[in-house]
């Protein structure tokens, strides 16, 4: 299965720390944000990952990654979002490297403690549809909020004032090919987005959408406080790791 990592977007949630740098560049304790998620698919054995960029200083990655040799790939594909029109959009532009095949899809701000490898080989086995990895936090109006029946996903609701769970579904995504087709019936949302929620619906909707709740700890890193957060669990993570 191939992997996308999206690291599209200005980042503006963290001016002015993302006025001279991209946001996935800035540090999270001690390497640079696109590091995390691009180690947790090497770790969950993808071996063919595309990134998609955008915005500033999009050339500082291929300088800082070059072809992935530090994470045992041999080569590293790169793409550039125009602008930021959207998860979906940035997601858009792996069409032609998906190649009719089955991805993986992380965002470019998503940090997880645990392998996801186990949930990677379910979708795998799986015959068609979606996967998404459910989290529970303490403030889902942040995020893509999960309504939840027994176990099943009957919608997300993408920010919601009064979210109907305080589970969120996390940045890591797993699709089949009609992805593609799904996105290009996507108009922009009310804050001028594709929004990948709505992907997420369309696939609930054709009853082929499946989910996990993710273990370990989970976190974005796009404001200020959740930035702050993530170094301090990256910090956590190295002294128990270091402990054994
Ligand atoms: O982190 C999980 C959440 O991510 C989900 O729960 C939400 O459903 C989902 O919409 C998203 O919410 P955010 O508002 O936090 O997304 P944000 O705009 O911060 O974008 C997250 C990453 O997606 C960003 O680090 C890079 C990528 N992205 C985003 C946009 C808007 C792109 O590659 N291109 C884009 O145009």
């Amino acid at each position: 299965m191939k992997g996308v990592i999206l690291a599209g977007g200005l980042g503006k949630r963290l001016e002015p720390l993302t006025r001279i740098t991209n946001k996935h560049l800035l540090p999270v304790y001690s390497k640079p944000m696109i590091y995390y998620p691009l180690e947790t698919l090497v770790e969950a054995g993808i071996r063919d990952i595309l990134l998609v960029t955008g915005g500033n200083n999009a050339g500082d990655f291929l300088r800082l990654l070059g072809n992935g040799g530090e994470f045992g790939l041999k080569h590293i594909n790169y793409t550039y979002q125009k602008g930021e029109g959207g998860i979906a959009e940035a997601l858009n532009l792996a069409e032609h490297f998906a190649d009719n095949g089955k991805i993986i899809v992380i965002l470019g701000d998503n940090l997880v403690e645990k392998s996801i490898k186990e949930q990677v080989e379910k979708f795998k086995a799986q015959p068609e549809g979606a996967k998404v990895l459910l989290k529970e936090v303490e403030d889902p109006e942040r995020f893509g909020v999960a309504e939840i029946e027994e176990d099943r996903l009957i919608s997300v609701e993408e920010k919601p004032k009064q979210p109907k769970s305080n589970y969120i579904v996390t940045g890591i995504y797993m699709y089949d090919n009609q992805v593609f087709d799904i996105i290009k019936t996507l108009e922009p949302s009310g804050r001028g987005e594709l929004e990948i929620t709505d992907v997420n619906n369309a696939y609930i909707k054709k009853g082929q959408m499946t989910c996990d709740i993710l273990e370990g700890w989970w976190t974005d890193a796009g404001t200020f406080d959740s930035l702050l957060r993530a170094n301090s669990l990256v910090a956590g993570k190295k002294k128990t790791d270091v402990k054994g």
